[in-house]
């Protein structure tokens, strides 16, 4: 049984998506463009998303910064103005930095949580009221296997995903009898400009396209969570039931670090 309501058909929804320039956030708004939906691209990088919406006259632009409050509230002010209401809200923003024990930067630290965790709390603020109001609404947030549990480098970023699915799980237990979908988006590696940069071998890489298609069946289905790929997925929650004296060990061996 679904945890969430299934969604049969993307064709006119209104979709806001958050972190829409590059990436994960990029694939998806081409796949909802490809699917019929109406989507509006927020992030920081104006031409990236205009050149997305160019490949719809119904898609909308609207820059913003997700650590800016005013700018997050005035970016959905302007999008209900436009369109009436949103239906769904996906927000994919986020931001990455290795980090081990020895370089902990606080003020490295509070930037990623002001990107990946305050800014989906922002947004998530922000369409509440409506949809509440509404008592229909779909909201999903990308988190990363990341957040399973505490790994090498991870020290600042693993954290803020960490947070983002015990956000999503308690906005669960709260809106899903109102009506209001909420789904968590937990993938492994994705080939994206976050990733570009890193020096290790990411098993089961997908390309972005691929996650985008994941993300949408999984919202479809009504699944709560949505991680993926599965050959990748499935070791990770493995590792999460683990206990502690098996998991450091084997986190070491699997790692190298
Ligand atoms: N790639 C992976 O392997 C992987 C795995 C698990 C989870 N994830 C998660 O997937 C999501 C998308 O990442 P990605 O891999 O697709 O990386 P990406 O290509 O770097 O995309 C990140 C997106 O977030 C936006 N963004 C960053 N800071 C922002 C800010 N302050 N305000 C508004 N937008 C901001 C970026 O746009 P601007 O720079 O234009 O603002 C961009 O659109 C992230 O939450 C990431 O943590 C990725």
């Amino acid at each position: 049984m679904s945890l969430n309501i299934p969604l049969r058909d993307w064709r006119d929804r209104r979709v806001w998506i958050v972190g829409a320039s590059t990436g994960i956030g990029a694939a998806l708004a081409e796949a909802l463009i490809d699917r019929g939906a109406r989507v509006a691209l927020s992030a920081r990088k104006r031409d990236p998303l205009d050149a997305i919406a160019a490949r719809s006259g119904r898609s909308v632009v609207v820059p913003l910064d997700v650590t800016d409050a005013a700018a997050v509230t005035a970016a959905h002010d302007a999008l209900v103005d436009r369109w009436g209401a949103i239906d769904d809200v996906l927000f994919v923003a986020g931001s990455y930095r290795a980090m081990r024990a020895w370089e902990l930067d606080a003020s490295a630290v509070d930037s990623l949580f002001d990107v990946n965790v305050q800014g989906a709390v922002r947004v998530v603020a922000a369409v509440l009221p409506d949809f509440l109001r509404r008592g229909t609404g779909r909201i999903a947030i990308v988190a990363s296997v990341a957040g399973y549990r505490g790994l090498p480098k991870a020290l600042a970023y693993g954290p803020t995903k960490a947070a983002l699915i015990n956000f999503a799980e308690g906005l669960h237990f709260d809106l899903a009898p109102k009506g209001i979908a909420v789904h968590i988006v937990n993938p492994g590696f994705v080939r994206t400009p976050l990733t570009d940069g890193n020096d290790f071998r990411m098993p089961a890489l997908i390309e972005p396209a691929e996650a985008a298609a994941l993300t949408l069946r999984g919202m479809e289905r009504g699944d709560f969570e949505i991680h993926y790929p599965k050959r990748f997925t499935r070791w990770m929650k493995w590792l999460r039931v683990l206990p502690y004296r098996w998991f450091f060990p084997l986190a070491h061996r699997m790692t190298g670090l």
